[in-house]
């Protein structure tokens, strides 16, 4: 039947309140399936999709853990807020770091105390804590642990800022996602932003830099500097870096408080005692804290492996006794397999197995000192290597 056909006051008649209520529902169902229908899509072609899900289920569970409650954050936050560490798993402490005792106590005084102390300094605009912290030295010195144990120290949040974080693929993401980290730091402050291998993140600007990344920096700069409009706000951004020259000045200007965390020196004010003894007990100090709780032999001298390691960062230190360590599960696990040959050879005689078959021997001077040797020849290894990476331009 055409439209023309209907009779004509079929079509003036005005609606009945059944016919009414009908329309209302079929048009609130239609309603509801197109925006599903179009929310489903948009989800499908969001790559992105799971990923924020996940963060923000993450999120949610350590903002409980760490005790923050009641604070709203939006979808950008969330996805910051799953990079914070909670305190508590935190394993690395002050006692696990050896030889650093000046770098510490100076962090100590200026970093942490101003932030478990600030219902003492409250209305003080000095006493904060200064708003960016850089440690820098040669790798495996020990930065990434300091960070890790002045999170632990102070108490206050801690957010692992990765560059990957922030450079998301979409145009636009990532300067919202620069803006969150701010915006979060200060929503659940006191909080620390710290950012490992600073270099690579916040580098030399250059005119060869995507746009999108020069926004960026310049973007995290200016948030920087917002911070300081309230004296009451307590955010410091902490960096760490093994290439000091190659971080924008612009940055390093944000960060007059600066530590330098190097290879094994002791700074004991006493003349008496030369430098380079010094050094040695330091290292001795390392070898100690590292090797505690192992089962070492009686016959152990770390002081003389400590007058052998002159120059080895702490993680050299460390790796040189991982590897005394393997010798004797390589020793452990060659007795077996002559034991089994043995066996076999006598077939039927069950001899008793030694009680103390079963385990491990001691680590032995000589362990440390072939993982010494080994150490040695791939530092020789890899400083026959390093002329030729020094000459190429880095920028
Ligand atoms: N001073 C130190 N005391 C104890 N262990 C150290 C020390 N310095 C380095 N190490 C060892 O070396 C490893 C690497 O240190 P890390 O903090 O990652 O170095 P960086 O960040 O400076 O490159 C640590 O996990 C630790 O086992
Ligand atoms: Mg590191």
């Amino acid at each position: 039947m055409l439209f023309k056909d209907l009779p004509r006051e079929a079509l003036m008649r005005p609606l009945s309140r059944n016919e009414v209520v009908g329309m209302l529902v079929r048009l609130t169902i239609f309603g509801a399936a197109t925006y599903y229908s179009i929310k489903w899509v948009v989800e499908a072609m969001d790559p992105t999709f799971k990923q924020k899900n996940q963060a923000k289920k993450r999120a949610e569970q350590l903002m409980k853990r760490i005790g923050v409650e009641g604070v709203k954050l939006t979808e950008y936050e969330m996805n910051i807020a799953s990079h914070l560490v909670d305190p508590q798993t935190m394993k690395v402490s002050w006692r696990d770091i050896a030889g650093l005792d000046e770098v510490i106590n100076e962090l100590q005084d200026t970093v942490i105390l101003p932030f478990q102390k600030r219902h003492l300094l409250a209305g003080s605009k000095l006493f904060q804590p200064p708003k960016g912290v850089l440690l820098f030295g040669p790798p495996g010195c020990g930065k990434t642990m300091i960070a890790k144990a002045t999170a632990k120290a102070s108490g206050c949040k801690f957010i692992n800022l990765q560059a990957s974080t922030l450079t998301d693929m979409w145009y636009g993401e990532s300067q919202k996602l620069t803006a969150a980290v701010f915006s979060l730091a200060v929503k659940i402050q006191p909080c620390i932003i710290f950012i490992d291998e600073i270099e690579s993140f916040l580098r030399n600007r250059s005119s060869l830099d995507h746009e999108a990344t020069a926004m960026m920096k310049a973007q995290f700069m200016s948030l920087w500097d917002g911070l300081d409009t309230s004296s009451t706000t307590q955010v410091m951004v902490m960096g760490a870096t093994n290439r000091p020259q190659d971080v924008d000045p612009a940055i390093l200007r944000r960060m007059p408080t600066t530590f330098h965390v190097g290879l094994p020196v002791r700074h004991i004010h006493q003349t008496a005692v030369p430098l380079s003894l010094q050094n040695t007990r330091q290292r001795q100090d390392i070898l100690r804290l590292i090797l505690a709780g192992e089962n070492l032999s009686n016959a152990i001298n770390l002081k003389e492996i400590a007058e052998k390691t002159e120059g080895y960062s702490g993680s050299d230190l460390r790796e040189l006794c991982r590897d005394a360590a393997m010798y004797r599960v390589r020793d452990y696990v060659r007795k077996e397999q002559m034991r089994q040959i043995a066996q076999q050879l006598q077939d039927c005689q069950e001899e008793e197995k030694p009680v103390d078959e079963e385990r491990l021997r001691p680590v032995t001077q000589l362990d440390l000192l072939f993982g010494l040797d080994k150490m040695k020849e791939s530092k020789r290894a890899t400083a026959s290597m390093l002329p030729s990476v020094a000459e190429v331009p880095l920028d």
